[in-house]
């Protein structure tokens, strides 16, 4: 979990209505489908990703009351999720958010070199967000691929066995898509509606 995770203000509403597009609501229908009846809140963790997307890349109370209402459950176990998991942002964040982990597999195979080189490289400390609003950095604990250290996630795609060269190229990509009008990114949304 990031640092700074427990310091937002969970309960901030901006009063407006939220609603799915009309092909993300299909999509998002068909994965709810997939559990049986009374068992929906299984499909949380997919529309918490899949609205955080689509919603402008984190989350607030009216868009986790929506999500509450898709499932049939009360909105503080929407809460209750959004503020463990670090995937989830409260905060606006860049177009991309850097997670880099800072576990002990990882920072045994120079993951903590890897973390201050990203820091020095964006000019920014984890938390933040650089000024052109492309990269925010988390440093966040194990992504479950220790197999690969040192391991840093940006949005939906792992990136493994860093080096500083290979940040460069990372980095590099990612700044070059951001520039594109028509963006070539992975979405959740087809991310969880192809795992059936
Ligand atoms: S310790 Fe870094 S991915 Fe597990």
């Amino acid at each position: 979990m990031s640092e700074n995770h427990n310091k937002h203000e969970i309960y901030k509403r901006e009063g407006k209505l939220y609603k799915f597009s009309d092909y993300t609501l299909k999509r998002v229908n068909e994965i709810i489908e997939r559990y049986p009846e009374g068992k929906q809140k299984s499909a949380l963790i997919p529309l918490l990703h899949i609205a955080q997307e689509e919603f402008g890349g984190s989350l607030n109370a009216d868009i986790m009351d929506y999500v509450a209402g898709l499932l049939s459950i009360k909105p503080i176990e929407v809460y209750e999720v959004a503020t463990f998991y670090s995937q989830f942002y409260l905060d606006n964040v860049g177009k991309y958010v850097i997670e880099i982990c800072q576990t002990g597999p990882c920072l045994a195979c120079g993951g903590d070199e890897m973390i201050d080189y990203l820091k020095t490289k964006l000019g920014i400390e984890a938390g933040e967000t650089t000024a052109d609003g492309i990269f925010t950095l988390k440093q966040v604990e194990c992504l479950g691929a220790c197999g690969y250290a040192p391991v840093m996630q940006v949005n939906t795609c792992f990136h493994e066995n860093l080096t500083k060269e290979r940040i460069d190229e990372i980095i590099d990509l990612y700044k070059n898509q951001a520039e594109k009008p028509q963006s070539n990114d992975e979405k959740w949304v087809e991310k969880f509606y192809l795992r059936k």
